[in-house]
């Protein structure tokens, strides 16, 4: 059995300024391939609804979807640390509903810690979780989850007022006891600052290069969902065209009897056939 990387990895890797890198997976090949890349955390994220299940937001995730989906990362993985987002409503309605809930994302999703959005709003909530044994990643700044109340998906913080908010909910966070935080969609001088004051590791998501890790969409990264790009991607495969180019490939062979080809058919000895006829 190999040992996954843990929370003083990290700690370590914060004090030692090593860069952590991130990426979402939610399912087990997916997840082979995100550790097999060196992902040393991957975030099972409620981001599945929309780039897996189709859904226009994260709204309608649900835990059973998260369960699911944190149990194959989990079988499809042997190192990386695993994050398990609490879906909306989860952890909102009270704390023993939170603990219930991130609870079972470690008993039967199998990851090792959970995240969930929000800054000084949610501070009870992630004290209760870590009193409960149960390593929290908080997300600050742009929280999709509440996006409705944010007014859209706008970066957080640009201004003395935004920018103090999302200061204090990050200290907030992390004075709870959270051991790594999600900044997203803050401007990186912002992000820097924060970064700088915090000794819990920072991963940006639209936050710049001064944060201790970095965190992306798996399908963004390989260009599998189609619906809209924020700026803070960074496409490095073109993973639809060559999905694509080979999938019509493959109807166009079946189309002209050319698949499946001797090597890919079964033999038999002929003499058997003259039985059945
Ligand atoms: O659900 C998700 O993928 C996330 C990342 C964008 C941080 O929360």
């Amino acid at each position: 059995m190999t040992c996954r990387l843990g929370l003083n990895d990290f700690r370590r890797m914060k004090t030692e300024n090593e860069r952590i890198a991130m990426l979402t997976a939610y399912t087990a090949w997916q997840a082979r391939l995100a550790e097999g890349a060196g992902a040393e955390m991957l975030l099972v994220g409620d981001s599945v609804g929309m780039v897996e299940h189709g859904l226009p937001d994260t709204l309608g995730v649900t835990l059973e979807m998260m369960i699911l989906h944190c149990a194959a990362v989990s079988r499809g993985s042997e190192k990386a640390f695993l994050v398990g987002d609490m879906p909306f409503m989860s952890y909102e309605v009270d704390d023993r509903e939170a603990i219930r809930n991130a609870g079972r994302l470690l008993q039967e999703g199998r990851v090792q810690s959970v995240k969930l959005e929000g800054g000084i709003s949610r501070v009870e909530t992630i004290r209760a979780l870590v009193r409960a044994g149960i390593p929290v990643m908080g997300h600050v700044g742009l929280t999709p989850q509440t996006s409705i109340a944010l007014g859209g998906f706008k970066v957080q913080g640009k201004d003395r007022a935004g920018a103090r908010r999302v200061f204090e909910d990050a200290m907030a966070v992390a004075e709870a006891g959270a051991f790594a935080l999600v900044l997203e969609c803050v401007p990186a001088l912002l992000a820097k600052v924060i970064t700088e004051r915090l000794s819990i590791p920072t991963i940006g998501i639209g936050a710049g290069l001064s944060c201790d890790g970095q965190v992306l969409v798996l399908h963004d990264v390989l260009d599998f969902y189609g619906a809209f790009r924020p700026k803070f991607v960074k496409v490095y495969a073109e993973g639809s065209s060559t999905i694509n180019e080979g999938l019509t490939r493959y109807v166009n062979e079946v189309k002209m009897g050319l698949f499946p080809a001797e090597e890919h058919s079964f033999k038999m000895d002929p003499s058997v056939l003259e039985e059945l006829e």
